[in-house]
C-alpha cells in the first residue's frame, strides 16, 4: 500500500505519523508526502519539488508514484478541486469533492446548507457591498461578528464591539479589500464554550472522532490576536462521550443528507466548530478537513487503523461496520511559534533541543527547514507541536510542557496556559 500526504504542517506529521502507527495489514506500507518538511522526512518520503497547492503536479506525482490513496491534509486544494481531478485519472483521494468543500470555502454557501438541514446556527445576514453593510452596521446589535465569505486561512473573522469597529472592519473588507474581492457575512455574536467536534464521512452517514478544544489567540487568556491554533486538548469535559452521537447527529448528519440531496455527497473530515450556548449547541463554522492543531491532539489517542477508514470513507456507505476507537489517554498539544507570529514571522533561527526530548512525547513539524549547514530552522510561524498523552490532562499538560522547555530558539513564543485548570 503506497499513500501520498499532501501537505507541509504540523497536521500533515501527525496524519503520517497515525498512517503508520495504526497500520494493521500484512501487506507493506510506504508513506510519501509532498512537500512534506524535515521533521516528515524521518517518517516519510518527501518530495519537497512539489507544491501542496499545485493540483496538476500532485495528480502528475501521484501517477508517476502509482499510488493507491491520496490524503489531503489543507484546504485550499481541496477547494481548487484536487480530489476531483485525481478521481478522474482513477486515484482514490480521502477528502471531499470541489463541491462539497465549498461549506469550507465559502461561507455564505455553508450557511445555505446549515439553515436548508436545520441545523442550530448563529442568525446572519449576507453584505455584498459597502453600503449594504454600513447600513446594517448602523441597525444591528452589539457585539456583532463580521466574516469574510472566502478562504482566509483562519483570519477572516472580525468581531466588533461598536458601530465604530464595525466600520472599520467593513473598510479592511470592502476598501482595502485585506481578503481580496469578498462578499461579508455580518452574524449574531454567540457566548459559550467552543469545541472542535470532527467526524468521517462517506457520503452516507457521519462517524464522529473525540471532541478537542483549541486555542486560537496569540497570548495567555485568550488575548491578542487569532492564530492558526497555539494548542489544543482532547477530550473535553463540557462534551461528555454519552453526549457525543447525539450532538453528531444534530450537526453532522443532516448537513451529510442535505450535501448528498444537493449531488455533493460529503466523503472525508467534517469539521464542526461548536459554540455550547445555554440555549443548546450552535455550529460556528465547517472545516471540511482535519483540524490543525486538533489532529495532533486527535490521532495519538486513534486505535482503528487510519488508512483502513479512509480507503472506506470513499465508498459511498463504506465505513458501516467499520469501529472507530480512540484510547482513554487524555493529550495535550503546543504549538511553538516563531517571533513575530502571526503577523510575519521570523525565519532561519536555528532550533536546539529536539533530541533531548523523550520518544514518549511527540513533536511534530509545522514550519521548519534546514539550513545549509544541515541544522533544522524555523520556517514559518507555527514551527512545532509538542503532544504529550497521559492518563489525565494535568499529567499529559506537565509533560507536554517539560519537553517543550527543552527545546529552544530565538523569539520562541508558547502559550503557558494551554489546558490549564481542565480536570479530566
Ligand atoms: P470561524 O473561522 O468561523 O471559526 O471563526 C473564528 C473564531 O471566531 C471562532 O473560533 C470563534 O472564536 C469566533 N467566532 C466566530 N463566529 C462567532 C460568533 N458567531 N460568535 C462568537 N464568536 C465567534
Ligand atoms: N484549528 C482550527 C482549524 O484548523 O481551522
Amino acid at each position: 500500500m503506497k499513500i501520498l500526504v499532501v501537505g507541509s504542517g504540523g497536521r500533515e506529521h501527525a496524519i503520517v505519523r497515525a498512517l503508520a502507527r495504526t497500520w494493521s495489514d500484512k501487506e507493506q506500507l510506504e508513506l510519501l508526502c509532498a512537500p512534506g518538511n524535515p521533521g516528515i522526512e524521518a517518517d516519510a518520503r518527501c518530495i519537497p519539488e512539489v507544491g501542496g497547492e499545485d493540483v496538476p503536479a500532485l495528480v502528475e506525482l501521484a501517477q508517476r508514484e502509482a499510488v493507491d490513496l491520496v490524503v489531503v491534509g489543507p484546504e485550499v486544494p481541496l477547494v481548487d478541486g484536487l480530489v476531483d481531478e485525481l478521481a478522474a485519472v482513477g486515484i482514490k483521494a480521502f477528502g471531499p469533492s470541489r463541491a462539497a468543500a465549498q461549506l469550507e470555502g465559502s461561507k455564505i454557501f455553508c450557511k445555505e446548507v446549515l439553515v436548508a438541514s436545520g441545523v442550530p446556527t448563529a442568525g446572519y445576514k449576507v453584505l455584498r457591498s459597502r453600503e449594504e453593510a454600513l447600513a446594517a452596521a448602523a441597525e444591528t446589535n452589539y457585539p456583532a461578528v463580521f466574516k469574510s465569505d472566502g478562504l482566509a486561512a483562519g483570519k477572516g473573522v472580525i468581531i466588533c464591539a461598536d458601530e465604530a469597529e464595525a466600520k472599520a472592519a467593513i473598510d479592511e473588507y470592502f476598501t482595502e479589500q485585506r481578503f481580496g474581492e469578498t462578499d461579508v457575512i455580518l452574524e449574531e455574536f454567540l457566548e459559550g464554550v467552543e469545541v472542535s467536534l470532527l467526524a468521517i464521512c462517506d457520503g452516507e452517514r457521519a462517524y464522529s472522532l473525540v471532541p478537542a478544544r483549541d486555542f486560537k489567540r496569540i497570548f495567555d487568556n485568550d488575548q491578542g490576536p487569532n492564530t492558526g491554533g497555539m494548542g489544543a486538548f482532547s477530550p473535553v469535559p463540557e462534551l461528555p462521550v454519552s453526549e457525543i452521537e447525539a450532538i453528531s447527529a444534530q450537526v453532522h448528519q443532516p448537513i451529510i443528507d442535505e450535501m448528498k440531496r444537493r449531488g455533493a455527497a460529503f466523503h472525508g473530515i467534517l469539521y464542526a466548530g461548536l459554540m455550547l450556548t445555554a440555549d443548546g449547541v450552535r455550529v460556528l463554522e465547517y472545516n471540511t478537513r482535519f483540524g490543525d492543531p486538533e489532529t495532533q491532539a486527535l490521532l495519538p489517542r486513534l486505535t482503528s487503523d487510519l488508512a483502513e477508514l479512509m480507503l472506506a470513507s470513499i465508498e459511498p456507505g463504506g465505513l458501516a461496520g467499520h469501529d472507530i476507537t480512540f484510547s482513554e489517554q487524555r493529550s495535550v498539544t503546543l504549538t511553538l511559534a516563531s517571533a513575530g507570529y502571526p503577523e510575519g514571522s521570523s525565519k532561519g533561527d536555528v532550533i536546539k533541543g529536539l533530541d533531548e526530548v523523550s520518544t514518549a512525547i511527540e513533536v511534530t513539524h509545522a514550519g521548519t527547514a534546514r539550513n545549509a549547514d544541515g541544522a533544522i530552522v524555523t520556517a514559518g510561524g507555527r514551527v512545532l507541536n509538542v503532544t504529550a498523552l497521559s492518563d489525565s490532562v494535568p499529567r499529559a499538560r506537565e509533560a507536554a510542557y517539560a519537553g517543550a522547555a527543552l527545546i529552544d530558539f530565538d523569539g520562541k513564543q508558547q502559550r503557558s496556559d494551554i489546558a490549564a485548570g481542565i480536570e479530566l
